[in-house]
């Protein structure tokens, strides 16, 4: 089978969603020029687990521009967008295995598919394909150059392998890049998970009590975004810094279990488990709203949800209502990423800085192949540096650069008072 996916005559549609994000992308749109005339990828085979969405289309073009052969399947089994995956199979010739709200085991029979292509360079989002590569394909990986990570959730467990000596090839750890964490997770995350909740409630946020749960890069950017439309944000942390943090970015912060009483809405971006917790959710108003941002389905509890519930009906697109004894609670996209599963992911200026590391990544790994051991590594600084002055110049932004004299002053002890 070259494809798996829901409805080839989708494509068309998924041409024109393509192109959109294709002119909102100009980094990684440079680059695709680029490795057009140097085919850095020509004989490579690369393997990517990625949100099937149009911007990730967009690399996949560029890689493929640059001489790669690529599979795709999904990361997420509520993210896919069929009309894109149709459009990558009948425009492009690319294998995708993908299929909006796929089950458990297609989710996982996809990651399969990808790996039976054999590549020698593998893209993840959260770490699926390659668990599944150390799993049950050990044989392939003596074959392999590498793999990079998009997510913090995904390079935790790779920087665990590392640390149990399990992790069998080098690993590029996109996410780290400053040019992906700062951007991608804390601009990208708060206005689409805003996104997301709007879609899939349409209800006012101003006024009302705004939980976020984890105020790293992604809850940094959902607070500061729901404070923007009017609600009154509560930071919920378990990392004294990032708690005073927020404090001092003038958030309320509390306890979860005092939030929680007081919560009209609340998102998880921890990349923990079993944030929202049965004893959390005995104690929810009724009416209030649950979405995560995080990368698993596991920042709340929803077992516990569903064995403390008598029903539950599907009331909207990706709005679920269970009735409990004493009150009503209302959960977006089944815990799932409410951004990806209730709208459409980032916005594409913000993939274009993210996927441009994605494809620097891949041409880093095969360029130094040879230095590189079973470990997780960050881009070099330079790579970031390359990817945000063109992302300014592509804005006609102009920035000033350092004197001679600035330069030297700032590699120096002696100057002083
Ligand atoms: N929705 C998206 O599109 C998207 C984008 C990027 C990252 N992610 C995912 O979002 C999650 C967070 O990513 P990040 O980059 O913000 O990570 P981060 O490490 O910067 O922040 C996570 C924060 O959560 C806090 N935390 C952990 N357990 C907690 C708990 N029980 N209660 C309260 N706070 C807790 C940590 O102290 C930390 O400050 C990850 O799973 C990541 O993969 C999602």
């Amino acid at each position: 089978m070259t494809k798996d996916i829901k409805d080839i005559s989708l494509a068309d549609q998924g041409r024109l969603k393509i192109s959109w994000a294709v002119s909102n992308m100009p980094v990684l749109n440079l680059i695709k020029k680029r490795f057009l005339s140097q085919k850095p990828f020509n004989n490579i085979i690369i393997g990517a687990c990625l949100h099937v969405t149009s911007e990730t289309a967009n690399l996949m073009k560029t890689l493929k521009a640059g001489g790669a052969k690529l599979a795709l399947c999904a990361s997420n089994p509520l993210s896919t967008q069929d009309q894109v995956a149709a459009s990558l199979v009948k425009h492009d010739k690319i294998p995708v295995f993908a299929i909006n709200s796929e089950d458990h085991k297609t989710y996982f029979k996809h990651i399969k598919s990808v790996l039976d292509f054999k590549p020698h360079i593998t893209l993840d989002d959260g770490g699926d394909l390659i668990s599944q590569l150390h799993k049950n394909r050990q044989n392939q990986i003596k074959t392999m150059i590498g793999s990079c990570e998009e997510t913090t959730t995904g390079v935790i467990r790779l920087r665990a392998m590392e640390k149990d000596k399990a992790l069998k090839l080098p690993v590029i750890a996109v996410n780290d890049s400053q040019t992906k964490k700062f951007f991608d997770n804390r601009y990208g995350t708060g206005q689409s998970t805003i996104d997301g909740i709007m879609r899939a409630t349409n209800i006012l946020l101003a006024g009302k009590n705004f939980v976020v749960a984890g105020y790293g890069w992604c809850g940094r950017g959902i607070a500061t975004r729901a404070r923007g439309m009017g609600a009154n944000v509560i930071v919920c942390e378990v990392d004294p810094v990032k708690a005073l943090e927020a404090k001092m970015d003038g958030f309320q912060v509390l306890n979860l279990e005092k939030a929680v009483k007081k919560a009209d809405i609340i998102v998880t971006a921890t990349g923990n488990k079993q944030v929202i917790d049965k004893k959390h959710l005995i104690n929810l108003k009724t009416n209030v709203i649950l979405a995560n941002s995080g990368h698993f389905n596991v920042e709340i509890n929803v077992l516990a949800l569903d064995k403390l519930a008598q029903s539950k009906k599907q009331i909207r697109k990706g709005l679920v209502q269970y009735q409990l004894k004493d009150k009503k609670i209302n959960l977006l996209a089944e815990g799932r990423l409410v951004n990806l599963a209730c709208a459409e992911g980032h916005p594409a200026e913000v993939m274009d800085l993210s996927f441009s590391n994605q494809a620097l990544g891949c041409e880093y790994l095969l360029k130094n192949k040879q230095k590189l051991e079973s470990k997780v590594y960050i881009l070099p600084a330079a790579i970031d540096q390359k990817v945000a002055s063109l992302k300014l110049k592509a804005q006609g932004i102009k920035i000033n650069a350092l004197t001679r004299d600035q330069k030297k002053y700032l590699q120096s002890w002696q100057e002083g008072t």
